[in-house]
């Protein structure tokens, strides 16, 4: 194969790769993190480095959400200068937003993101910001 054809595959390839990525918003939430939806309840399954979230009703295909990862990246929000430029987290989703005991700082998002998943992508005094996921 060319070099030139091998070149131009590849950014078709990452091309795509950027297609698949969905657009929606993301909440926070914070402590008492317990896992009802997910897990039967085992906390176990957090990931240690607090980064997850808990899955709004879009993507928690019946409970199939759970443990699936997500990169997200923050890409807007109502107040200038909400998002962090060039960061993109990597999350697991432990629980449903709908019913999480904790409540998330907004309704009806794609995801709720833990305080410190939120924190490294955005300014934490945002409630909801527009986000680009995809899961990995
Ligand atoms: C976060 O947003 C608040 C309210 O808009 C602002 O006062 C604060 O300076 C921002 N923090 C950072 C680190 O940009």
């Amino acid at each position: 194969m060319s070099k030139a054809l091998c070149i131009f595959q590849c950014l078709l390839l990452m091309l795509i790769h950027s297609c698949v990525a969905d657009v929606g918003t993301a909440a926070h939430y914070g402590p008492p993190f317990l896992p009802t939806a997910c897990f039967g309840g085992d906390a176990s399954q957090f990931p240690s480095s607090n980064m997850f979230g808990s899955a709004g009703e879009g993507i928690w295909d019946n409970g199939a959400a759970c443990g699936r990862e997500y990169e997200v990246r923050c890409i807007s929000a109502a107040a200038p200068k909400t998002c962090i430029p060039g960061q993109t987290i990597q999350i697991k989703i432990v629980d449903r937003a709908e019913t999480s005991v904790s409540r998330p700082s907004a309704r009806a998002a794609s995801m709720v993101l833990s305080t410190t998943a939120f924190r490294a992508i955005a300014n934490a005094s945002a409630s909801l910001i527009n986000i680009e996921f995809q899961q990995v």
